[in-house]
């Protein structure tokens, strides 16, 4: 049988296992694969959104970065899922905090994920869906949070397409609705798991806080989010 492959991953062979960690940032993926797996090959390489499968505590694991905004991890957790049999799904991104109390490197779960993009409009439902996380990763990654001794926020976020806002109020309004911060892909991502009956979850390290306008630099994103790293890759095979 030819190997497997899609318009966006193209693994030559490489394997690609159930669980899949998903980055924003490729190079994030990178160094996820340099800094904790064993025996890691790279199985795409397709317009730089580097996948790599390895093995972490002994349990075989991909992460891959999928690029920015809902179409981008849409596609790819689409392939993920339906060509390449992954079954759970984590994003591991960054996020803009919406409150004052929600600081820089705090980590939010999103079980729930609300958003201003028309993706949901494709499933015709007869009403408004809400993308939610399924409950087991949820469970699991509250689990590792209490081992490991850490108190990340669970709450609704906001998967938003616009970055550069003309409407400065907005975020004002989703935040007087509890919403704790914003970011761009999870509501996507969790559609498309749920019309493809898969597991999802979506975790968040802040990168800014739009209340206080505090904020890490690229680089540090890129290596300061190892908390969350360790919270999500035991996840595999849970
Ligand atoms: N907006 C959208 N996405 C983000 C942000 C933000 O302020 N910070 C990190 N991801």
């Amino acid at each position: 049988m030819p190997d497997k492959s899609t318009p966006h991953i193209v693994p030559n062979g490489a394997p690609i296992a159930d669980t899949i960690l998903l980055p924003g940032d490729p190079l994030r993926a990178k160094f996820v694969a340099e800094t904790y797996l064993d025996d890691a090959v790279q199985f795409n390489s397709v317009r730089n959104a580097l996948g790599f499968t390895g093995t972490y505590r002994g349990r075989e694991v991909s992460v891959m970065g999928t690029g920015m905004g809902i179409p981008s991890i849409s596609l790819y957790s689409w392939e993920l899922i339906h060509v390449f049999g992954c079954t759970n799904l984590i994003r591991i991104g960054s996020c803009g905090s919406m409150r004052k109390d929600l600081d820089l490197y705090d980590i939010v779960v999103a079980q729930a994920a609300s958003t201003d993009s028309n993706f949901l409009a494709q499933y015709n439902l007869p009403g408004t869906f809400a993308p939610t996380a399924s409950f087991r990763l949820l469970d699991a990654f509250h689990s590792q949070a209490k081992q490991q001794g850490v108190t990340p926020r669970f709450g609704n976020v906001l998967s938003s397409d616009v970055f550069y806002g003309a409407d400065r109020t907005a975020i004002d309004r989703w935040a007087g609705m509890g919403v704790l911060a914003v970011e761009m892909e999870t509501a996507g991502l969790y559609a498309v798991a749920a019309h493809a009956g898969v597991d999802a979850l979506g975790v968040f390290t802040v990168s800014d806080n739009l209340v206080t306008g505090e904020k890490t630099s690229p680089e540090k994103r890129r290596t300061s989010f190892t908390r969350m790293m360790e919270l999500a890759l035991p996840l595999a095979g849970a």
